[in-house]
């Protein structure tokens, strides 16, 4: 398992975060999230399937009383033109009404995902909706969709690892890296 073949990070260039970092930064996070909500039972809602280290990372630095829940839109990358729809593929198990209900995304990219979501779930009356991203592009692409908590801004570049995939693969990978064109495959 020492042949430099085998290992996932082949082909990468140096972390654009590392471990330690999206650690620092996921704790800061928490910390700011309870600032503003005390010690309320949060409902913490995974959007499938990026998100699933982060929601792992943070859920654990926030403590006190939450929940977990996890929803699944339709994915609509890899089109060469978005239709700009996001239909759920998997629905929350819970019921939202009267909710502090906290997104949890791994990356904001274009934002369509993230204002369909929150179009579909204000219709259920929760009692706060907000959002936090590990990563966003969004002073990259000048989007002004407003994300309650963003850990990192990064630059307008295809990412992987830290539950970020291409094609599926990466995903696992502990550490944040650029995938470049000339990579992709
Ligand atoms: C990624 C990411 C966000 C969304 C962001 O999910 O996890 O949910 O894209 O892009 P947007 O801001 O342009 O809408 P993806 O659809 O690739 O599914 P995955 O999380 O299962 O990889």
């Amino acid at each position: 398992m020492t042949d430099s073949k085998m290992s996932p990070t082949r082909g990468l260039d140096d972390p654009l975060l590392t471990s330690a970092q999206i650690i620092q930064r996921t704790e800061e996070l928490a910390r700011e999230v309870r600032r503003d909500f005390g010690e309320t039972d949060l409902l913490l809602v995974g959007i499938l399937k990026g998100s699933l280290y982060f929601l792992a990372d943070f859920s654990r630095a926030l403590g006190g009383e939450v929940e977990i829940d996890f929803i699944q839109v339709s994915s609509y990358h890899g089109e060469k033109s978005s239709s700009g729809v996001v239909q759920i593929r998997k629905d929350l198990d819970s019921n939202i009404e009267g909710r502090d209900v906290l997104l949890v995304e791994d990356i904001v990219d274009t934002g369509t995902t993230l204002s369909h979501l929150r179009e579909l779930l204000q219709v259920r009356k929760p009692r706060s909706l907000s959002v936090v991203s590990l990563l966003s592009k969004r002073v990259a692409k000048g989007n002004l969709f407003d994300v309650e908590y963003v850990g990192f801004e990064i630059p307008d570049e295809f990412v992987v690892g830290y539950g970020l995939d291409y094609g599926e693969r990466y995903r696992n990978l502990p550490e944040v890296f650029i995938l470049r064109d000339e990579k992709l495959q």
